[in-house]
């Protein structure tokens, strides 16, 4: 595959998949590695540009993360942002401090010099900051290419290493999509090959010369991510291709007959298991979510390789694994922390029985839905809202009981039921409902009765890195909250969680 390619060194900013994000939208094809990743690697991937992120260290604390130094000898055109030019600033012999003068927020650039980055830009445009160090002194042969009032050094260069102080990749900033444009495609030559038209034939070729003659076994959860796995190897491989759909009992009401039954109009052949008494014994009282997910990993496996026995032999098992799942699962140094265990990556055993295929490995989940755009998944999947590998597991707040299972099943669906009734389902990014052990009372009939909370939770997101929670219209809260406690047993009141990511997390734990 002709792969051009941006490296993003991942120096712990908040914004390094964003700034990932961005570059692949502008279709260039970006990775984001460990900040420590060594030149060599880094050559042999032959990168068009390489971009230093952002992040929360000081480049003159001691411990402070540095790339390679040999990058700098590359040849390639470097763009550190925030800590990433303060690394350039350092690294080439200027020197960086504590600034009295610490700029978070809106601020206005005014371009002070002709540059290939600013093409196109007013002279004065506004951008957002975010940091407590600055450049002190330029080291020599750097010029300073634009000014903020508080940053004499907003923005440098020196032939082709350019630094900005700002946020580029942030929408506070009114040009950043430009500036990252102007530097992948007028510093750094790209030519725009990463479209999901060329990922999709691509794949497809690589599927059907990876897998030869042999027959390959797919993981269905039924939601839009293995569902596009499904189709794209229907079509790279046809019948050799067999579904397996695991009901482990932690999936949304009715989600294992609908699955079905889409799949049998796809003709795509399915082998469906009910699994729900093996699962929820297993997961029964268990509080810690972490250590849900590795069970329903675990078990998921042990599940899969006896289904291989019973069916014949798969080498190959192919799976919807994303591409914030690997980064979110890798744990590196201080950079791109495990934030939750996914369990299609976390829960995997040493020595497994089959051979992966993961093709959207690389993908992002909005990326996903334009290769099913593409290759025609049927709507009623594609329209789906995301759902968690471990399902309603991860909606349990404390000891994992059938009754609470129930009650976020039950609620769940009435908040979907609603949304489609008011049109916003399709308009929001996840809607579901979860439950812990808080209880309130109640007044059921003439009695008063501790009943659970249930929380509701809805958020708009493009991507699930960083999202909000919706400003639902009263009235479609209100159907919703007297529906649920009226028709649940044992639900008292009903919340809506407020809270945006970052700092909370989209599902509740
Ligand atoms: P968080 O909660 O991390 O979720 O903001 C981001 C997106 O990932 C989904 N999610 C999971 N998906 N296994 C999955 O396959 C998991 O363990 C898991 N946890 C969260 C979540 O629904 C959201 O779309």
């Amino acid at each position: 595959m002709n792969r051009e390619n941006i490296i993003v060194l991942d120096f712990g900013g908040q914004y390094s998949h964003l700034i990932t994000r961005r570059i692949r939208d502008l279709s260039v094809y970006a990775e984001l590695l460990p900040y420590d990743t060594s030149a060599d690697k880094i050559a042999s991937m032959n990168p068009s540009g390489i971009i230093l992120t952002g992040g929360p260290n000081s480049v003159y604390d001691e411990n402070s993360p540095k790339p390679d130094s040999k990058i700098f000898d590359l040849g390639i055109p470097i763009l550190g942002i925030c800590y990433g030019l303060q690394i350039i600033v350092d690294k080439m012999g200027g020197s960086i401090t504590r600034t009295d003068k610490r700029e978070y927020g809106k601020a206005m650039l005014s371009i002070s010099s002709e540059q290939k980055l600013f093409q196109g830009l007013e002279s004065n445009t506004d951008v957002w900051m975010s940091h407590g160090d600055a450049t002190k002194i330029l080291p020599d042969n750097f010029e300073s290419i634009a000014n903020t009032e508080n940053s004499p050094y907003a923005a440098i260069r020196s032939n082709n290493l350019f630094g900005v102080q700002f946020h580029p990749e942030v929408t506070h900033t009114k040009d950043g999509r430009k500036i990252l444009s102007n530097f992948i495609y007028e510093i750094c030559g790209c030519k725009g090959l990463w479209t999901m038209d060329s990922f999709v034939d691509n794949t497809i070729d690589k599927i059907k010369t990876q897998v030869g003659n042999d027959s390959v076994l797919c993981a269905l959860s039924g939601g839009v991510d293995s569902s596009t796995v499904a189709l794209l190897l229907h079509k790279a491989i046809g019948d050799r291709l067999t579904c397996v759909f695991v009901d482990h009992g932690l999936l949304r009401k009715d989600e294992a007959k609908n699955v079905l039954e889409i799949f049998d109009k796809l003709d795509i052949k399915i082998i469906f298991y009910n699994e729900e008494d093996r699962f929820l014994d297993l997961l029964l009282n268990v509080i810690d979510p972490e250590e849900r997910r590795k069970l329903i990993g675990q078990e998921f496996i042990k599940v899969f390789e006896e289904i291989s026995k019973q069916n014949g032999s798969f080498k190959w098992l192919a799976q919807g694994t994303l591409y914030p799942d690997v980064i979110e699962s890798a744990s590196t140094n201080g950079p791109a922390v495990t934030i939750k265990t996914h369990h299609n990556v976390g829960g995997l055993p040493e020595n497994i029985d089959f051979k992966l295929i993961e093709p959207f490995r690389d993908l992002y989940k909005d990326e996903v839905r334009n290769v099913a755009r593409l290759i025609e998944l049927p709507s009623e999947i594609l329209e789906r809202h995301p759902f968690p590998g471990p399902g309603l597991a991860v909606r349990i707040i404390g000891k994992f009981t059938p009754e609470k299972l129930t009650i976020c099943r039950e609620s769940s669906s009435i908040v979907e039921e609603e949304l489609k009734k008011s049109n916003l389902h399709n308009t929001v990014w996840q809607a579901f409902a979860m439950v812990g052990d808080d209880k309130a009372v109640g007044v059921l009939g003439d009695g008063r009765k501790m009943g659970y909370i249930v929380t509701v939770r809805i958020v708009e997101s493009t991507d699930a890195m960083t999202a909000d929670w919706v400003k639902i219209p009263y009235d479609v809260l209100d159907n919703i909250s007297t529906r649920i406690t009226n028709e649940v047993d044992n639900v008292s009141w009903v919340t809506y969680a407020i809270s945006s990511k970052p700092p909370s997390t989209i599902e509740p734990q």
